[in-house]
Order: structure tokens, then C-alpha cells, then sequence
């Protein structure tokens, strides 16, 4: 019985250590991600994103083989145990840090950079219009917001932020902060993008045109007295 309990635990160690060895980028990115990380331990036995992501590269490698079926179950059985779907096919780089993570979809023809932070309900999904290449790609340092969608076959610049609960459907450029539906940029390089939150000084071609035949009759008025 002992030798049992023995063996069990010496292949628990190796494979949690493995595990910390292959996945040691995903495993920095938890603890400078999250504040609430405390351990290496903690990190490999309870973060449903990093369970997500090592079920995923396993289906993703299958996929790669052109094995049939499996990979597709296994990405079916990963949304099951952790609540994330990742289609076998997406591709992602290294360093994703998926926090919370219940409600995350990632689409089959996604591409996700380096050191990408997405949090719970997060969709990089298509528009339902587009086939072929239809899903986003994600640039390194991105963060997305809890909720956030970012639909169709666009381009998150590298460093950028995405707010909680928007919706992107067009191009992002570096470096930029998105938040609202449809998603418009507050911030670009760290400046703030005052006038495209001001919804008061709107330009009115209509009021632009009036000014202008009033700046003709004016004219006309003075150079008839
Ligand atoms: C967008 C975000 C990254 C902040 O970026 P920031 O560049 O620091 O933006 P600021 O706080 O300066 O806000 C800029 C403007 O966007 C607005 N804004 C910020 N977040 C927003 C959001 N999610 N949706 C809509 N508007 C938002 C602000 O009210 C502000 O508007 P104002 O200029 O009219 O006052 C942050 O608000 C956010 O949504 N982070 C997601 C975090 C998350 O999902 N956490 C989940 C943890 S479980």
C-alpha cells in the first residue's frame, strides 16, 4: 500500500515538474499578471487558464498531425473542465495569461502574440459574414477586458488595452486603448484622444453651411450702404 501511495506521489512531482518547465513562460506571466498568485504550486494546481492552455497545445499538436477527431474532443473536453473553448487550430504564443477565464472563446483562425492577458468572457470570434480567415489577430502585451468581443479578421496592435465589455471590429493600432461598442481609441502612445469622446463639439455640416451664407450676406449688406 505504501509503495503505492509512494509511487503515486513521485509521478505527481515529476509531472507537475515537467509541467513547470514547459510552461514556465505561462507560469511568469501568472505571477506578474496577478497579485493574487502567490506560489509556483498554486499557479499549476489551480488556474483554469494555464489547464486551458496545456490541454490546448496537446490538441493543437494533434490538430498540426492531422489527427481526426481527437483534438477537437479534447478542446470539447477542455471547455467542459474549465469553461475556456479554444478551437485545436488557433494559434498562440507564448506568455498568454487567461485570468478567471469562464466564458473565453477563441476561434479557429485566431492568432494570439506574446504575453496576452484575456480575461473572463473575452470572444475572439468572426462576424458570422466572413469565411476563411475570419477571426482576430492579437498582438504581444495586449490586454482585453472582461467581456470584451473582438470580432472578425482585424488587427490588435502590439501593448494595446482593450476595456472591459467592448466591441472591436476594426484595426487597432499600437499601443492604443479601446473601450466602448462599437470600440472607438481614448488613448494612442499615451495620449488621450479628447475629441473622440466629445459628444458636443460634433462637427454639423449643416450649421457650417448656414454660417457661411450668413458671412455672404454680411458681406453683401456691407457693400451695399
Ligand atoms: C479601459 C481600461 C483599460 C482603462 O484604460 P485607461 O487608458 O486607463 O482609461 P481611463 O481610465 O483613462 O479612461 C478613459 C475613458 O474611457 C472610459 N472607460 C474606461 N473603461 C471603460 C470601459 N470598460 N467601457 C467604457 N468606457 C470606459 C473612462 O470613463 C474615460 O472616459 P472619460 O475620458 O470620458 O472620463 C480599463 O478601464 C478597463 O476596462 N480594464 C479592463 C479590466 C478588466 O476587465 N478587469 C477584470 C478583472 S476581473
Amino acid at each position: 500500500m505504501l509503495e503505492i501511495i509512494m509511487t503515486l506521489f513521485i509521478g505527481f512531482v515529476l509531472a507537475v515538474s515537467v509541467v513547470a518547465v514547459v510552461f514556465k513562460d505561462e507560469v511568469r506571466s501568472t505571477r506578474e499578471r496577478d497579485p493574487a498568485a502567490t506560489n509556483i504550486l498554486e499557479i499549476l494546481l489551480t488556474y483554469a487558464g494555464l489547464h486551458a492552455l496545456i490541454l490546448h497545445r496537446i490538441a493543437h499538436v494533434l490538430w498540426n498531425m492531422k489527427v481526426p477527431f481527437f483534438p477537437r474532443w479534447l478542446s470539447q473536453f477542455n471547455r467542459w473542465l474549465t469553461g475556456i473553448e479554444i478551437h485545436p487550430a488557433a494559434k498562440i504564443g507564448k506568455g498568454l495569461f487567461i485570468d478567471h477565464g469562464m466564458g473565453v472563446v477563441i476561434g479557429e483562425t485566431t492568432v494570439i502574440g506574446d504575453n496576452v492577458t484575456l480575461y473572463q468572457g473575452v470572444t475572439l470570434g468572426g462576424t458570422g459574414k466572413e469565411k476563411g480567415k475570419r477571426h482576430p489577430n492579437i498582438g504581444d502585451n495586449v490586454v482585453i477586458g472582461a467581456g470584451a468581443k473582438i470580432l472578425g479578421n482585424i488587427t490588435m496592435g502590439d501593448n494595446s488595452y482593450v476595456g472591459a465589455n467592448a466591441v472591436v471590429i476594426k484595426d487597432v493600432p499600437p499601443n492604443s486603448t479601446v473601450v466602448g461598442v462599437p470600440g472607438r481609441v481614448t488613448k494612442q502612445d499615451g495620449k488621450k484622444m479628447e475629441t473622440m469622446l466629445d459628444h458636443v463639439h460634433v462637427f454639423d455640416p449643416i450649421m457650417q453651411k448656414i454660417e457661411e451664407l450668413q458671412n455672404r450676406i454680411d458681406n453683401l449688406e456691407k457693400d451695399n450702404k
